[in-house]
Parts: structure tokens; sequence; C-alpha cells
């Protein structure tokens, strides 16, 4: 009967050890692709969620400085649907509110507090008194100081670049963007700046000076501005979830 001989060519298998090992490799590559290749295409892998929004350049080279210090080895920028974490930090965080993110900052460690939503939390001010003496305003803090990166100028004539590496990678930065990445870095961070442009560009973007000398553009400027921003891009008095997000 044909499931015998089915069977007995499974015996063949289950009784030689490399062809056993071949056709489990060969099982689990196929189970492997079938469950992943389908997220690389299907566009309802991350949902559109309204006011999502690329990084504007200060804010992104704050984002790079934030990588560069190494800030999220002591903080997570994700918060879990769980009670104690939404009443402590706010919204659970959408998979959309890091789809811009190469690399993302989830983190795994929460030696400080979460910070994906830190942004609109505390004054410019606060920042750079809590950066650049941690304990001058919280006493217990373990966080170590950064007040050098106001001492820093930031470096950001290669800004371009980054807005163009971060479009390679599928963040939908137009041309216009990149080209005009140096003038509107300049102009989020410059408090007699017009910054028309960059609100059209991006949405929502707070502008000023940051560091506390509108003299200067430091590495602080923009540590703060991507701060400032963390979590403030949807707006969740109108977010509805969607049927796959509950
Ligand atoms: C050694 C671990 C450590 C590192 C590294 C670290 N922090 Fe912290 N951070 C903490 C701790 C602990 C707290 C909580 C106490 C406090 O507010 O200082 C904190 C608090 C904060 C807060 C206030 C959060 C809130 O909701 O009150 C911000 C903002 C912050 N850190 C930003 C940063 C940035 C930006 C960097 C990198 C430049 C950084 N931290 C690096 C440990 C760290």
């Amino acid at each position: 009967m044909a499931s015998e001989s089915i069977l007995t060519g499974h015996q063949k298998i289950e009784r030689n050890v490399s062809l056993l090992l071949v056709f489990s490799l060969l099982v689990v590559t196929v189970g492997g692709l079938v469950e992943i290749a389908p997220l690389f295409w299907l566009q309802n892998t991350i949902e559109t969620v309204k006011g999502m929004r690329p990084y504007t350049p200060l804010e992104l080279a704050g984002r790079n400085i934030y990588i560069r210090e190494g800030c999220y080895l002591c903080h997570s920028q994700m918060i879990r649907p769980f009670r104690d974490e939404v009443q402590r930090y706010g919204h659970y965080s959408l998979a959309a509110e890091s789809m811009y993110d190469h690399p993302f900052q989830w983190g795994s460690k929460r030696t400080g507090p979460d910070l994906a939503r830190v942004g609109a939390r505390y004054s410019n001010e606060w920042h750079v008194q809590h950066l650049t003496d941690p304990r001058s305003v919280v006493p217990e803090s373990v966080m170590p100081p950064y007040g050098f990166l106001a001492q820093n100028d930031l470096d950001a004539n290669d800004i371009a670049l980054h807005l163009k590496a971060n479009e390679d990678v599928g963040v939908p930065y137009t041309d216009d963007d990149v080209k005009n990445a140096l003038a509107d870095l300049k102009a989020q961070a410059d408090p007699n700046a017009d910054t028309t442009d960059l609100l059209k560009r991006y949405p929502k973007a707070v502008t000023g000076d940051f560091d506390g000398n509108p003299e200067r553009l430091t590495e602080m400027d923009a540590l703060i501005a991507y701060l400032q921003m963390l979590g403030t891009l949807v707006d969740f008095s109108t977010y509805q979830p969607t049927q796959d997000d509950r």
C-alpha cells in the first residue's frame, strides 16, 4: 500500500543521521520562509499612524549623539502594554513610532526610566541642568554627567548624507529634504530663523534655542531637540487602534 511505502521511506530517513539532518533543515527552512517572508511584502505589517514623520535633521543629529554616547545602555524606548508602564510613561509604544529608526532604540536595559515619551515632559532648561549635573536635580541619580556636550560645536556638515543614508534604507525623505538638510538643521536651533519651510516639511518640530546659548550650535542643542520630540508625534487623544493593534 502507498502509505506503507511512505512509512518505509521515512524509516530510511530516521535511520540515516545525515539524511535526517538534511531533511530537518529543509523543513525548518521552508517553514521559516513561509512565516517570515510575507512580512517583507505585507503592507499592513506596520500600520501607518497619523502624525508620524521622519526626524528633522537636528533631531537626527541628536539621535546620532544619543547612540554615540550609549544612552540606550541605560534607557529603553519601548513602553510595553502593561498597566504599570502605561500609568508611569503614557500610551504603550506603537510599532509605527519606531518605523523610521535605523537602528531602533527599544533597548533591553532600564537603569534609568524609559524615554519613549519624555518629549515635552521637561523644559529645555531642565534637560541642560540634568545632562550637565544629573544629581543637582535628582539627588539619588546614578546617571553620568554629559556637560561636555554643551562645549562641543555640532559637526553637521555631513547631515545631508545622514538623511540620504536613511533614505536608502526606506525613510521617505524627499530630494528637497536632503537638499535643505543643513539649512533646516540650523533653522531649528536658531530662535530668529524663519521656520515656515521647516515646519511644513516636519510638522510639530520644536524650534528655538535648546542649550541656553543661542550664539552657538552645540551637540547639547541637537540632543535636547531629539529628546523633546520623543513620543510627541502621534496625538493619542484622537488615536484609534486598528483591528490588528488591539
Ligand atoms: C549609567 C546609566 C545611564 C546612562 C548611561 C544614561 N542615563 Fe539617563 N538616567 C539614568 C537614571 C538612573 C535616571 C533616573 C534619575 C535621573 O533622572 O537622573 C536617568 C534619567 C534620565 C532622564 C529623565 C527621564 C525622566 O523621565 O525623568 C533623561 C531625559 C535621561 N536620563 C537622558 C539620558 C541621555 C540623553 C543619556 C545619554 C547622553 C543618558 N540619559 C544616559 C541613567 C543613565
